[in-house]
Parts: structure tokens; C-alpha cells; sequence
């Protein structure tokens, strides 16, 4: 992992445009703060999705028109809270189903698995920690059929045709009849969006800095963080969230494990990332492109997001 991370974060650093991938956001350090940002009242996806998620668990259900027992795969399961009514409704109901986790945090698995087995007694829980492409290939092996998560909006994170990719690869680790169950933040009033982003406690700018401290804790770094910002714009005809962060003044940084000592002009930026709001037409495009039906999108009452279920 370290590897990958030097190469992409070299890679990132020489660009014209620096970037670095938000991806390696989520460290142990990482992922407790974006636990955080999800506790933000301003972060409105988590409670628009949790309310989609108790709500119509019986509705979700219902659609999948599943037999039983069947496989729910959740891929990037971070703290499970989003998951958690629709797999009590599914225990109360005597429903019989496996769960999988998948996330790239051990952290978050342990944590999740002990609270999801303390909370719902006697739930088959078989959680994976690692990259979700690899562990992805089991499922089209399984006897059972499956239901994939993919919620949260991660999907935003990725760009058009990173997105595209993705789910064309969901789709060739699938069977017939099998469902997606993909999380969509849509695209509303900008200023609500930027609130979410631009938030006034500073979480989402630690939550990017932290990216620079991961540098230095892993790569040997000696990034001064603060003599970084961090920036965020949205723009409400292409529904693109963009985050960056700013060099404060010209400097120079060494990371030791790359070899190489990397410039930063007076407000350079480093882009971080995206996070694509979308329109129902949109996400139905994004379905077909993929070769999947499109059997329902499950809203909130305000129509912040959709949880979009789709079949193979
Ligand atoms: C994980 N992902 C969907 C979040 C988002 O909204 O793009 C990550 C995040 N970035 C800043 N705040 C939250």
C-alpha cells in the first residue's frame, strides 16, 4: 500500500496541476475525521440518507424481490451507521441474509463488526478489509444472490468516466438478477452544498491537512501544515464539489522516501477532490451506460438524495 501511495503522491507533486488522490484520505486518523464531518449538521448527506434507510428498508426490501438467504456486499462500509436500520429491519423481519463489509480501514471493520454483533445478536457478519475491486471478484462465485451498496455519495468522488468504469466493473462481478443500491447527493441549492463543504468548525479542512500529515507520518515527510489552507468551490450547472489545498507561501517540501524535494509557489494549489452532485436524468444515463435497469430511486422528503436501485 505504502508503494502506491509513493507513487501516486510523486506522481500528484510533479504534475502541472498538483493533485493528490482523495482516496488516501482515509487513513485510521482519516476516517475518524470524516466520522466527524458526517456528524455535522451542515453535512445534510447522512441524515437524508439515514432518513431514506429507515424509512423505506421495507420498500428497498420489497424491490429486490430476492429469495432467501442473499448476500448484502457494502462496499467502502465505513462506520455501517447508513446500513444499520436496513439490516435491523432484515433481522426483525426473520429475513436471512449475509452481510459483508468491505472497507479499506481495519479500524472501521473492527469497530463496526463488534458494534453490529453487540447491537443485532446472531447477524452473519463476514467483514473484509482491503481494496474493494479485488474482494469484489467472490461475489460473482456466490450461490446466493446479492445486493451491492455503494452509498454515501461515493460515487461523486470519482469523475465521469472514472465513474462510468466503476460501475461497468460492478456490473462484470454481478449475476443475473443481482442489485445495486448506489447513493446519489443531487444536485439542490448551491448554497446548502457549499455549507456542507466550506463548513464553519474547519473539520473539512482538517480533514484534507490530514492528507499532508499522512505524507509526513508515511513518506518521511516535513510539510509545515500550517502553512497550507484549504479551499472548496461548487458549481451548480456542472453539480462538481472542488476542494483544494493552498500553499500559503512559496516553499519547499522533502519527502524522504520519494528522494525528492517538491516546490510550492504562493498560492499553488493542490486539487484534493470531487464531489459530483447529480439529476435524476443524469443518474439514469449512468445506469444505461452501464448496462443496468433502473427499478427505483428511493428519495428523501426534501429530494437531497436518492438511493438509486438498479439491476443487473
Ligand atoms: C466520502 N465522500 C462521499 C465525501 C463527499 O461528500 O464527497 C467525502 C467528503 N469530503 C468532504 N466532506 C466529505
Amino acid at each position: 500500500m505504502t508503494d502506491s501511495f509513493a507513487q501516486d503522491v510523486h506522481k500528484g507533486l510533479s504534475a502541472e496541476h498538483k493533485f493528490l488522490p482523495s482516496k488516501y484520505f482515509y487513513d485510521d486518523n482519516g476516517s475518524r475525521l470524516f466520522k466527524q464531518i458526517m456528524d455535522m449538521p451542515e453535512y445534510y448527506l447522512t441524515n437524508s440518507e439515514f432518513e431514506i434507510i429507515s424509512l423505506q428498508s421495507k420498500q428497498i426490501f420489497k424491490a429486490l424481490e430476492f429469495s432467501q438467504p442473499f448476500n448484502i456486499v457494502e462496499l467502502g462500509a465505513g462506520d455501517g451507521l447508513k446500513t444499520f436500520k436496513f439490516l435491523e429491519f432484515l433481522v426483525q423481519q426473520d429475513i436471512k441474509f449475509n452481510y459483508v463489509p468491505v472497507d479499506i480501514s481495519s479500524e472501521a471493520m473492527e469497530m463496526l463488526t463488534a458494534n453490529l454483533e453487540k447491537r443485532l445478536p446472531g447477524i452473519v457478519i463476514k467483514p473484509k478489509v482491503g481494496d474493494y475491486f479485488k474482494i469484489l471478484s467472490i461475489n460473482k462465485t456466490s450461490q446466493y444472490p446479492s445486493l451491492l451498496l455503494f452509498l454515501g455519495s461515493n460515487i461523486g468522488n470519482y469523475k465521469q468516466d472514472k465513474a462510468k468504469e466503476l460501475l461497468k466493473l460492478f456490473n462484470a462481478n454481478m449475476k443475473k438478477g443481482d442489485k445495486l443500491l448506489v447513493g446519489f447527493d443531487l444536485k439542490k441549492n448551491p448554497l446548502t452544498v457549499h455549507k456542507a463543504y466550506f463548513d464553519s468548525q474547519g473539520i473539512t479542512k482538517r480533514f484534507n491537512l490530514n492528507l499532508l500529515l499522512r505524507i509526513n507520518r508515511e513518506l518521511d515527510a516535513d510539510f509545515q501544515i500550517d502553512n497550507f489552507d484549504f479551499y472548496c468551490h461548487y458549481n451548480p450547472l456542472s453539480g462538481d464539489v472542488r476542494s483544494y489545498i493552498v500553499s500559503l507561501r512559496a516553499q519547499q517540501v522533502h519527502i524522504k522516501k520519494i528522494d525528492k524535494v517538491f516546490n510550492f509557489d504562493y498560492n499553488e494549489l493542490i486539487s484534493t477532490e470531487l464531489s459530483k452532485k447529480y439529476s435524476l436524468e443524469e443518474i439514469g444515463a449512468l445506469a444505461k451506460n452501464a448496462d443496468f435497469k433502473l427499478k427505483t430511486n428511493f428519495l428523501d422528503c426534501k429530494h437531497y438524495f436518492t438511493d438509486s436501485l438498479w439491476e443487473k
